[in-house]
């Protein structure tokens, strides 16, 4: 029998609070990890539901914060670590957005959505990475994609862009970071029956038939993903490095003609 055990490591998680976020939090913890949670909600809000999760609280610190403001989350970061100097796992999971056509997007908000899903996980890996080196702890960075990365998608142009420049973002942090021992992979979930696609998908009839005419008619479970993640990092993914590990029954593929 294989059985993970992630006692003695710590890892730290952005976007905390999401749907496909609770399950990871719960299993993490059940392996025995410590966590670091990062989320925009207020910490008294986090702390209630991570009770209702029945994560005790000894086994989690948690900071309220926008992952896209640089300098707040360099700050956190920094703490956290001097928190939990040994920290060596850390997920850049905060992401999402709501329908929006180009066309009736404004510029403003076109690149908010785009800050929020690749420029933030770019100012996680710039704060991350210099821990790492300053201290010498092989690291290891999990980004959050999404199988619109490859498939091109309707009507969240935004998204789909910032989830594939964050896959060749990881790839080419891979490359660079090798010598030190760090390293960079991806998990890209298809579409998952949970979170902000979940209210999309039950109230667009037009995105609810491209999601399940490219997926085969099947949405992935949020307790898959977080199995994905548990296992990427787990020691039986000590060798992977700059790969993107799709959960998504295979929509990631394209080619559906
Ligand atoms: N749900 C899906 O179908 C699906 C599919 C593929 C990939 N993903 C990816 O999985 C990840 C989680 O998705 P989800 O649907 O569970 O998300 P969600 O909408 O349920 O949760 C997002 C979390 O991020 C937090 N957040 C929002 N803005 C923030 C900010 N500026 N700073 C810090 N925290 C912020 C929210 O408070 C929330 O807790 C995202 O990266 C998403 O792109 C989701």
């Amino acid at each position: 029998m294989i059985s993970i055990d992630l006692s003695g490591k710590t890892i730290l998680i952005t976007g905390a609070m999401g749907a496909i976020a609770e399950h990871m939090v719960v299993r993490l913890a059940a392996a025995g990890a410590k966590l670091v949670l990062l989320d925009l909600k207020p910490a008294r809000e986090a702390a209630s539901k991570l009770e209702e999760w029945k994560v005790p609280a000894e086994s989690y610190v948690y900071y309220s914060l926008d992952v896209t403001d640089s300098a707040t989350l360099t700050r956190v970061v920094d703490t956290a670590f001097d928190r939990c100097p040994m920290m060596d796992t850390v997920l850049g999971h905060a992401g999402g957005c709501g329908l929006h056509p180009f066309a009736s997007t404004t510029e403003a908000e076109f690149e908010r959505i785009f800050r929020f899903n690749f420029f933030a996980q770019t100012y996680l890996a710039r704060a991350v990475f210099a821990q790492w080196i300053a201290r010498k702890i092989p690291g290891h960075l999990i980004f959050t994609s999404s199988y619109v990365a490859r498939v091109p998608h309707t009507l969240i142009p935004s998204y789909a862009s910032a989830k594939a420049a964050l896959e060749n973002f990881a790839r080419c942090m891979a490359l660079e970071y090798v010598s030190s021992g760090i390293r960079v992979n991806v998990i890209s979930p298809g579409n998952v029956a949970a979170g902000s696609s979940l209210k999309v998908f039950e109230e667009d009839p037009a995105y609810r038939e491209f999601v399940l005419r490219v997926s085969l008619g099947k949405r992935n479970s949020p307790e898959s993903i977080a199995g994905a993640f548990v296992f990427l990092c787990s020691p039986l993914a000590s060798e992977i490095n700059g790969q993107i590990l799709s959960a998504d029954y295979g929509s990631g593929i394209g080619n559906r003609l």
